[in-house]
């Protein structure tokens, strides 16, 4: 693996599979918080947020914390960003303060990778635009390995805005490297055909009873206005087709879990029932985001 961790694309079974291995020695027991480490003592880890975030952001800060790093968190609005300073300027400036990694999330796709050909320093994409978001599908993966032995074979129904979204994407990379089926769902125009290309073992349908049939792992995706120019499906009628109720549930398998990287718009991509449902796994995910990213910032930095 090199330095950073800028997509799931480029990663081998093996470094996921150690990263993975390596969550769950840091996994809270019982009723318990997140232990605390030294293997990070003196290090230092900025997260520099240029979109909004509460989960990613937040875990990232724990995580560095609880391995004995020290974590600055930095938002667009609260830096001399809105007083008009370029990325490259604020990334030079960020890194002539010596720390150790910078976490990056942005709304232009290849913003981390463009920043890690330019500094020395580690970069870990937090989320760039409709690109990668690397430790969601790693922590969406550690929590469907929480619940089953393995992802091979696994029937995966991702259903949503998937044209927007980097966690579909970074998904899609890491179950078809396990073997995985991966059916993508949603209106056609939030469903681009190329996305078939992604990865093998990745079909496309725009039917929600035919993707959630047989499913293992259901996981719904955010409809991400802020990246819709234009609307692209009537915004009543989406719930009606793509909003996943009880009644879906019959469809899937008996022992099925329902993911959401959140944040959840209830009564838009699922009801109430199914959000709190013992099927839905979502706070698990949640939970999982800081033992995956002590993983990740142990691997980059240890
Ligand atoms: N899943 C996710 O990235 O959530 P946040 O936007 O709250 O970080």
């Amino acid at each position: 693996m090199r330095p950073g961790l800028l997509g799931i694309e480029a990663l081998s079974r093996e470094d996921i599979e150690a990263i993975l291995t390596r969550a769950k020695d840091f996994q809270p027991h019982g009723g318990e918080s997140f232990k605390r480490f030294d293997i990070l003592r003196g290090r230092m880890v900025v997260n520099l947020f240029f979109e909004a975030s509460t989960r990613t952001r937040t875990s990232f800060e724990i995580a560095a914390k609880r391995l004995g790093a020290d974590a600055v968190s930095i938002t667009a609005s609260s830096s001399s960003v809105s007083k008009g300073e370029s990325l490259v300027d604020t990334l030079n400036t960020l890194a002539a303060m010596r720390p150790d990694a910078i976490i990056m999330r942005h709304s232009a796709s290849g913003a981390p990778h463009f920043l890690a050909r330019h500094l020395a320093i580690p970069i870990v994409n937090a989320g760039d635009g409709t690109h990668e978001h690397p430790t969601q599908a790693l922590l969406d993966a550690r929590t469907i390995l929480d619940q089953r032995p393995a992802l091979e074979g696994l029937r995966v129904a991702i259903i949503g805005d998937i044209e927007h979204s980097r966690v579909a994407r970074s998904n899609v990379h890491l179950l078809s490297k396990f073997g995985a089926h991966v059916v993508l769902c949603g209106p056609a125009s939030l469903l681009p055909r190329e996305l078939a290309n992604l990865a093998s073992g990745v079909t496309l349908t725009n039917d929600m009873a035919e993707a959630i049939t047989g499913a293992d792992v259901i996981m719904m995706l955010r409809v991400q206005l802020e990246r819709q120019h234009e609307a692209t499906f009537p915004a009543g009628e989406y719930f009606r087709f793509y909003g996943l109720r009880l009644e879906h549930l019959q469809l899937a398998k008996q022992d099925a879990i329902v993911m959401h990287p959140g944040p959840i718009n209830r009564g838009r991509e699922l009801s109430s029932e199914v959000a709190d449902s013992q099927k839905s796994v979502i706070l698990s995910q949640v939970e999982n985001g800081v033992a995956v990213r002590m993983a990740v910032l142990e691997k980059i930095l240890a």
